[in-house]
């Protein structure tokens, strides 16, 4: 099915671990999803959407299928960041054109009332993706699991789904609520035993995506965004050495440099607003940096596509940076744009 050719080695963790890689590695984030028809065929399938993530093995070939179609150096668990609530007994639904629906946190309560589910045997399917999907990698694909940073998957828990603000969140932080915090405890344990289920089912890299740490101010960003993604980072790390973790903590900004080095984080992936000279100069000396071409530039035109992946690309040292989006790929993206801007990183690297 895959060209397969052991010699040349893994790019992205090549990257990663700081040796030398024989081409800058690209992948997508929600590289497999709603833009392929192969992926709205397999869904509909499924049945739905969590059905899909909760079937091994068609949540393995949704996994594999943008790797038939593009030039890619990873393949990312196809899952949800919400499946680990949904295991620690939230009830949880995905509503056509609504998002995620989740039952509200909003005390210690409602804490409470999440029991003590045996998460991870709810997740054994998830496990059995990982495994299935490793068998069948070619040797030059990282296979990358992931979980959701505790700040962002409580806010989703708090909010009962897709926020605009975040409002009760922000709000339960900024107070210091007690319920809070130990949501956010229970969250990074989970989390840490999580990934490493992950890992030993067969991922070797794994993301930690905080999409919503730019809600956080200075001190409370170090609290929630930082401290816990540093201790999943610690412990994953002291239990796994041989494994590398991308945090994503979209939107912080000028922090980008303090959250590399406050987390033991091995790459930063970067959102799309935060400038690759920047990034050039602050922060690839310390920290591999992932990212950053803005998911709707693959909305626009050929010209604009090729200027902002040369953009990216010309800036950033090809041996400490993965190519990526700021952020998921949306589900209106032309396929041919994709390609494209695919081609644009081959071609520019071939030509250096
Ligand atoms: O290809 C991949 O990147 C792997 C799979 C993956 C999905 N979600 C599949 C998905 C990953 C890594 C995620 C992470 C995720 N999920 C995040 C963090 C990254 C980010 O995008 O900010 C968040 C916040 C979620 C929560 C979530 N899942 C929301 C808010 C939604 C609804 C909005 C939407 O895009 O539909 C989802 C659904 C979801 N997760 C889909 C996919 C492919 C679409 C489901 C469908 O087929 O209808």
């Amino acid at each position: 099915m895959f060209e397969h050719d052991p010699d040349r080695g893994r790019a992205i963790i090549d990257v990663l671990n700081g040796n030398s890689a024989w081409r800058r590695p690209i992948w997508l984030m929600r590289q497999a999803g709603r833009y392929l028809p192969e992926y709205r065929k397999v869904r509909e399938e499924a049945g739905s959407f969590l059905d899909l993530c909760f079937n091994p093995e068609l949540a393995c070939e949704v996994t594999l299928q943008p790797l038939r179609r593009f030039d890619l150096d990873a393949a990312i668990l196809f899952a949800d960041i919400l499946l680990l609530p949904m295991a620690l007994g939230q009830r949880l639904e995905f509503r056509k054109n609504e998002g995620p629906v989740l039952d509200s946190i909003r005390d210690a309560g409602d804490l409470w009332k999440l029991g003590n589910a045996d998460y991870l045997k709810g997740l054994e399917p998830v496990f059995e993706t990982v495994s299935r999907v490793k068998a069948e990698l070619p040797g030059h694909v990282g296979l990358i699991g992931f979980c959701g940073a505790p700040w962002t998957v409580a806010t989703y828990m708090i909010e009962g789904g897709t926020s605009p603000d975040r409002g009760f969140s922000r709000i339960a932080a900024h107070r210091g609520e007690q319920w809070f915090k130990g949501l956010i405890d229970r969250l990074t344990e989970c989390s840490i035993e999580y990934l490493c289920r992950q890992i030993d089912a067969g991922a070797e890299i794994v993301q930690v995506f905080d999409t919503w740490a730019g809600d956080l101010p200075d001190g409370l960003c170090e609290e929630y965004c930082f401290e816990p993604i540093r201790r999943i980072c610690h412990e994953v790390k002291a239990r796994y050495p041989n494994v590398s973790v991308i945090g994503f903590a979209r939107g912080v900004g000028p922090r980008q440099a303090d959250f590399a080095n406050k987390t033991e984080v091995d790459a930063v992936g970067l959102e799309w607003s935060y400038p690759v000279r920047l990034a050039s100069e602050k922060l690839q000396p310390n920290v591999v940096v992932q990212g950053n071409v803005d998911p709707l530039v693959l909305m626009s035109s050929t010209e604009a596509i090729e200027q902002a992946t040369l953009n990216v690309v010309t800036a950033l040292d090809r041996q400490r940076h993965i190519m990526n989006l700021g952020h998921g790929i949306k589900p209106e993206t032309p396929i041919e744009n994709v390609e494209k801007m695919i081609a644009v990183v081959r071609g520019f690297d071939g030509r250096v």
